[in-house]
């Protein structure tokens, strides 16, 4: 190649890479595997070392989108150079040592941390308040997407006193597998967006203009460097070493990895890796390799950068989850709401050592935006728990059978539908549908709504066979069928003993958990409390649901007004009471339903059943805080006020919301009063036991 040759195919991978990184980093839509974008990279970065008359490439990610506010970060945000092997990790040691002057034996302290596989963020600090929050972009520049950020879960909004003045925090925004899937099945059943893999879901929902949509979705936040813009004011906080940096971000209140160890050797290196590896199938979020930092600030600083990624750094990629088969069938799955979902049967391939025969294709439109037919090849991921997902057809099959979505549903045989503005087929059957009945029970008696121990899919699926559960209600009069239970597989007096122990301990519940185990579509946990709050006993709320179905109702503008309760989400619980109310009138005849609990604080609360509205900014807390503040006083939160509105909480730059509150005459509480109240009331017990943190993986 001459040089003339090199400046053209240079330029060709340039334009080829800038393609992907926006897909990648813009669109959240990846058009090339990690390992195809990793060779077109290195093959880049040869051409850049052979011929040194080419100006290197020195872009990471893309020019932030118009749609966002702009944030210079203060201090540019790098990538990680990528070592695929043990080679290239001896090499990186070498120039770190060659590099600082250190002779081959001199010890270097790493630091290895997980790679996460989700998106970075940048949190700006002034006066420890967070100022803003920034995605990188291209590096320079990021999108402002504070007002997303501020919901976050392991983001602090407020630092203590012993953080610096001026500070930025960095970390990486990330989705768990099982939040992952949950969403795609939301968002295949509203015919939403379907995002490939948890890395895009978590783009995608903290790239919203809406950041209320952000807020809804299941997001988490690791931090993983601290920079310090200016110490002034500090005290103590000017670290040494990178460890003992992000150990003050944990006690800052940042969510961080605990399971970061550091290597004082070869042996320290590959050990974190080989854990890393083996533990990753278990780890609930995606890891896609370690990251091994030079521990010292003052190596760092002395090794700076070169290019987009710094030389105290390196990331020790693990190899791809991913792996090309062939569709040998496609088959149709029909889920509890009579969801239809195409599953491909895959000629059984090995993936990071698991066997993977099947892989969700989602929907109709899916099938056709990937253009796969029965005996295509295709790119099968996988990642954690989640059902293996279909990335991209590889090549057409030889004789292409393409898949018709079925009229009827395959179970049931009733027609299918598909309302205008949807994506997915749903089997018209209803309850009657076996397949529909079933996935409902499934859920009624798994372990976030009723929790009944010891009756599994199996049993349920020969309990319904026997004519014995049809449905919920049937699980509370399982008592009398002791002799038929005794006769299943597997089970003898005592498990049945066990069984009906735990449903008799079911048999009462409070109506937040109740509303909750029914399965509404779109009420999920925060949902549920929040109906529970606001209508208290499971008569009113039925009652109130039952008068809403008439739009021009009181009961429906109340339902509406609850704050967090929108449309969609309004229309779809009404619905459901309607549809289902025979059968929850069954389950509420053999169980008890207590009132949501009430706690002493709760009834001597001045807020107890009373009508409040948050409008403007509060400076002691976040207008969520105060939200859930005032739900735990007993408080109905709106979103608008109207004559019923008791309270209207204003903050600085009210708008409408405090002008209607004057000419309605509603009491209005400047954020003094507010905070009075607040903190005068103990909150009460949490009706349920807080969320525990999500497991994380251990290196020892
Ligand atoms: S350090 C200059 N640490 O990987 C330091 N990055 O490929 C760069 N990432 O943009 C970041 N886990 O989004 C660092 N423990 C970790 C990380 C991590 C994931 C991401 C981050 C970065 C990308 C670079």
């Amino acid at each position: 190649m001459n040089r003339q040759e090199a400046q053209r195919e240079h330029a060709r991978l340039v334009q080829l890479l800038q393609g992907y990184d926006k897909a990648y980093y813009a669109d959240g839509a990846p058009l090339v595997t990690d390992s195809t974008y990793d060779t077109l990279r290195r093959q880049l970065e040869e051409l850049e070392a052979r011929y040194p008359h080419i100006q290197p490439w020195q872009s990471v990610g893309v020019t932030p989108s118009d749609a966002f506010g702009k944030r210079r970060h203060h201090e540019a945000m790098l990538s990680l150079d990528n070592a695929l092997h043990e080679k290239a990790m001896h090499e990186f040691l070498s120039r770190v040592r060659r590099y600082l002057g250190l002779s081959p034996d001199t010890p270097v302290v790493l630091r290895s941390e997980p790679k996460l596989d989700g998106l970075s963020l940048n949190l700006c600090y002034q006066h420890r308040q967070l100022l803003w929050a920034a995605t990188r972009g291209n590096g320079q520049v990021g999108e402002d997407v504070t007002a997303n950020a501020q919901h976050i879960d392991g983001i602090a909004t407020t630092l203590p006193a012993d953080a610096p003045e001026f500070l930025e925090v960095r970390g990486e925004v990330y989705m768990r597998h099982d939040d992952f899937a949950t969403l795609n099945r939301q968002q295949a059943d509203k015919g939403g967006r379907i995002f490939a893999n948890p890395r895009n879901a978590a783009a995608g929902s903290l790239r919203q203009l809406d950041a209320s949509i952000t807020a809804a979705r299941p997001l988490h936040f690791m931090a993983y460097q601290m920079v310090v813009v200016t110490d002034e004011g500090a005290g103590g906080a000017v670290h040494e070493t990178h460890h003992e940096a992000v150990a003050a971000l944990q006690r800052w209140g940042f969510a961080t990895d605990e399971t970061a160890r550091l290597c004082h050797d070869w042996q320290h290196i590959q050990d974190a890796y080989n854990t890393y590896a083996d533990a990753r199938s278990h780890i609930p979020w995606d890891i896609d390799g370690v990251v091994y930092k030079v521990d010292s600030f003052a190596y760092q600083q002395r090794l700076g950068a070169v290019g987009r990624a710094p030389r105290w750094a390196i990331a020790w990629k693990f190899p791809a989850q991913q792996g090309v088969s062939t569709i040998e069938d496609i088959q149709i799955q029909v889920g509890r709401r009579g969801t239809l979902t195409p599953v491909a049967h895959l000629k059984p391939i090995g993936i990071g050592g698991v066997m993977v025969r099947r892989a969700t294709l989602h929907n109709a439109d899916e099938i056709k935006r990937l253009d796969i037919c029965v005996n295509d090849d295709v790119i099968v991921q996988r990642a954690g728990d989640v059902i293996p997902q279909i990335i991209k057809k590889q090549k057409d099959g030889k004789q292409r059978k393409p898949f018709v979505f079925p009229k009827r549903c395959p179970v049931c045989g009733s027609p299918v539908h598909r309302k205008p503005d949807e994506v997915a087929y749903v089997c018209q059957g209803g309850l009657s549908c076996s397949a529909q009945a079933m996935g409902w029970l499934r859920h009624v008696v798994s372990r976030t709504a009723f929790d009944i121990v010891g009756l599994g899919n199996k049993h349920i699926e020969t309990l319904m066979q026997q004519n014995i559960l049809k449905e919920p209600a049937d699980v509370f009069t399982l008592h009398t069928h002791r002799q038929k239970l005794e006769d299943l597989e597997g089970w003898g007096s005592l498990s049945v003993d066990n069984l009906l122990k735990a449903i008799e301990a079911r048999k009462t519940m409070t109506l937040d958990r109740f509303i909750y185990a029914l399965g509404i579509p779109q009420i999920g946990e925060a949902n549920a409390r929040l109906l529970a709050v606001t209508y208290r006993d499971l008569p009113t709320w039925l009652q109130a649901m039952a008068q809403a179905k008439d739009t021009n109702s009181d009961a429906w503008h109340d339902l509406l007004a609850i704050d967090g309760i929108g449309d969609s989400v309004a229309n779809d619980t009404v619905s459901f009471v309607a549809t289902y109310r025979t059968l929850i009138d069954n389950l509420s005849a053999v169980m008890q339903v207590r009132p949501y609990a009430q706690s002493k604080a709760d009834s001597s609360s001045p807020l107890q059943g009373k009508r409040i509205v948050f409008t403007g900014t509060l400076q002691h807390m976040t207008r969520d805080e105060a939200k859930k503040r005032a739900l735990e006083l007993g408080a109905l939160v709106s979103s608008s006020v109207s004559t019923k509105t008791d309270y209207v909480v204003v903050g600085d730059n009210a708008g409408s919301k405090a002008k209607k509150a004057q000419d309605y005459g509603v009491v209005v509480l400047d954020e003094q009063a507010w905070l009075q109240i607040a903190e005068a009331n103990t909150p009460p017990a949490h009706p349920h036991p807080p969320p525990t943190n999500a497991p994380s993986a251990r290196t020892d």
